[in-house]
Parts: structure tokens; sequence; C-alpha cells
């Protein structure tokens, strides 16, 4: 039995947030970083996983695979195995350690970097093939139904599809994705507000319950199917919370077309200013921002050579994505820095991120 690894990348959220499970569309970016997961087959039953960076570890087996109360980060891989045994797999039993350098809770998704290296290296143990899409579906199946959080397709598809100096536009409800060239002469800063979130805690789930309460309450299927005017018309019936959290979303679906629209008639400023109004709508609409994330945002805000700025991922901590001239990338890094540091007491960790491959082209499928 030979060794295997396989490699996924991080992602960033660019624009459209919370729009995927509302069926919604988004934008997205495979990042250059991400994690591998790196194995072996064994002659029994048992699973075993280990963390590098932590040095944590944990043993199950395929007949009983358990969820992990203590080292919860291992759910991701173990829902995974889980999905393929659902798909009818049969698996060998194998010790897999994980390694990289997305970190964890920033926004970044290192679980879903996790979840589709794990796939990969369970491709390559056991020989088997499957369609980028299916992979992606694959893992998100794995998310909501053994680590029990209820997100959408963006981070999987992201990871799997990503393309170096592209963006991914991923259409939820008729799972067309497709790759946009990132306009040449700019780039992304991501930079990390130092305040931790789990999505498991709740907040996230609540907010798609939410959202599927706001389309009910409009006569829709899911808030794609809801329009601006339609939205307006229905306000003084709407509870008031249901409103913002579908104000949220019918605008995230259309300031994505509009930037989809912006980055073909090469407007980068016009995009740069629809990433300042996510951000806005996410702080009062989807309340999904924190008070240190809005000062991150503000500060990138105020920034030469900054076009736009705003939260990245599922929010309530983690990060913010930042639209940069290149030339003045490093600098924005540099100042974001200090004066965050200035106003919180806290050092962020910040960086150029270079939109990457993601696991379908890293993996030749
Ligand atoms: C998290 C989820 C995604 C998506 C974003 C918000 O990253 O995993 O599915 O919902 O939040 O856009």
């Amino acid at each position: 039995m030979s060794p295997a690894s396989a490699y996924a990348p991080g992602r960033v959220e660019f624009l459209g947030n919370h729009t995927d499970y509302n069926q919604g569309v988004v934008l997205a970016a495979a990042i250059d970083r991400g994690l591998t997961v790196a194995g072996i087959s064994r002659q029994d039953e048992a699973i075993i996983f280990t963390s590098k960076t932590s040095g944590a570890g944990i043993q199950t087996s395929l007949q009983r695979l358990q969820q992990q109360a203590d080292e919860r980060w291992a759910n991701y891989p173990l829902g995974v195995v889980q999905q393929f045994l659902n798909e009818g797999y049969e698996l060998r039993g194998f010790a897999a350690e994980v390694s990289g350098d997305v970190p964890a809770g920033a926004g970044l998704s290192s679980s879903a970097a996790f979840e589709v290296a794990t796939a990969g290296l369970l491709m390559k143990l056991h020989e088997i093939r499957m369609e980028p899409l299916a992979i992606a579906k694959l893992c998100q199946r794995a998310e909501n139904e053994f680590v029990g959080v209820q997100s959408g397709l963006l981070d999987q598809v992201t990871s799997v599809f990503g393309r170096a100096n592209h963006l991914v536009y991923l259409d939820c409800q008729s799972e067309e994705v497709r790759t946009i060239p990132f306009p040449a002469g700019f780039a992304l800063v991501i930079a990390e507000s130092g305040v931790r979130h789990s999505l498991v805690a709740g907040e996230y789930n609540r907010r798609r319950e939410e959202c599927t309460a706001a389309a009910e309450a409009l006569g829709a299927e899911s808030l794609r199917d809801v329009t601006p005017d339609h939205l307006e018309l229905a306000r003084a019936s709407l509870d008031p919370v249901l409103y913002q959290r579908a104000a949220h979303i019918v605008g995230e679906n259309d300031r994505v077309w509009r930037a989809v629209n912006a980055l073909a008639e090469a407007d980068v400023a016009e995009v740069g200013v629809l990433m300042n109004a996510s951000h806005e709508s996410s702080r009062t609409n989807f309340e999904n921002s924190t008070p240190e994330l809005d000062q991150m945002v503000t500060i990138a805000q105020s920034l030469p050579g900054v076009l736009g700025s705003r939260l990245t991922g599922g929010g309530f901590g983690g990060g913010t994505v930042t639209l940069v001239e290149a030339a003045e990338a490093e600098e924005v890094v540099e100042a974001l820095r200090a004066k965050y540091a200035e106003a919180s007491g806290h050092r962020p960790a910040a960086f150029v991120c270079q939109i990457a491959d993601g696991a379908a082209a890293a993996w030749k499928l």
C-alpha cells in the first residue's frame, strides 16, 4: 500500500454574502494557502487523523464513525469519510495527517480545504474517480450532516474550481460554475480581525432559518426569486428583522451581477463601491459583522490605493477582504496592520493573497 496526499486551497469570498444557501450567486477565489492531507491505507478498519500543526489526533473506525466532541476539527474529514460510505464506496482503514497554512476561524474556509483534501486523499487511496462538482457537493453534505453547519456550496466549489488569477462565479440555483479573469493591476489583501468565530456556534444556522422564514413570508421558494421591487412592496407586512435579512440577500445577488458586468467593462472602481455596499449591508441588515470587522473595514477604506473592503465569509468575526491597486498592496498591508493595532491593541495577520488554482487543477481532474 503506497502513501498518497492531496492538497486543497482555502478561499476568499469576494462578493455575495450568505447568498449560496439562498440559491443565489457569489464571486470567490481560491487562495495560495491551503491544507494537505497525507495518508496511507491500513489492513484494518481503523481511521486515524492527526494534525501536524496542533499535534492533536483521533482514532475511530469505519464501522463506528463517531462525532468528536473534544476534537471538533476531526469532524470535517470524518464527515467526508461518512459520505463516501453513504455513496457505497468500499473503503479501507487509513491513517492520515493534515498540515498546511490556512488559519482556522479566519473566514478563509480551512474547513472546506480540509474536506476537499480529505476527499482527494480517499479518491487516491481507493482509485475512485468523481466529477469536480460531485466532490464539492459531497463535501458540503459532510459539513451539513456530520459537522452540523448548514452551509451552502460556496466554499467547497471555490476550493475545487478555483483558477489562478480568476474569480469563481457560482450560481447556486442552476449550479453554473465559471471563472472570470481578475482585473490586471489589482490585488486582494486579506486581514484577520483576531476575533475567532465558530460557525457551529449557531448564529450561522440562525441566519439560515431567518432567510428561509423571510422567503416563506414573501411567498417565494427562496430569496433568489425575490426581486428588489417585490421586497419593497411587501415591506410593510414583513417582520422588520426578516425584511433586513431579505434585503441583504436580495442586495447581494444584485451586487454580484453588477460586479460581473463591471468586471467585463474593466470598471474596477465600481466593483470596489459594490464591496463597500456589501459590508454596509452586513453591518446593518444581516448583522453578521462585529465592531472589530467594522473598524478594520473603515481603516482599509481610508487608505490610498484601496477600492473597496468588506468582511469575508460567514461573519461574526473572521476577516476582511480588500481590493487594492497592486502597486499599493504591500503598503496597504503595513498601514492596515499598524492602524488596526493602534485602534484595537491587536496586531492582525494581514497579507496580499495570490489567487490560486483549486483542487481540480492541482489534481489534474
Ligand atoms: C460560510 C459558509 C458558506 C457561505 C458563507 C457566507 O463561509 O460556509 O457556505 O454561506 O459563510 O457567504
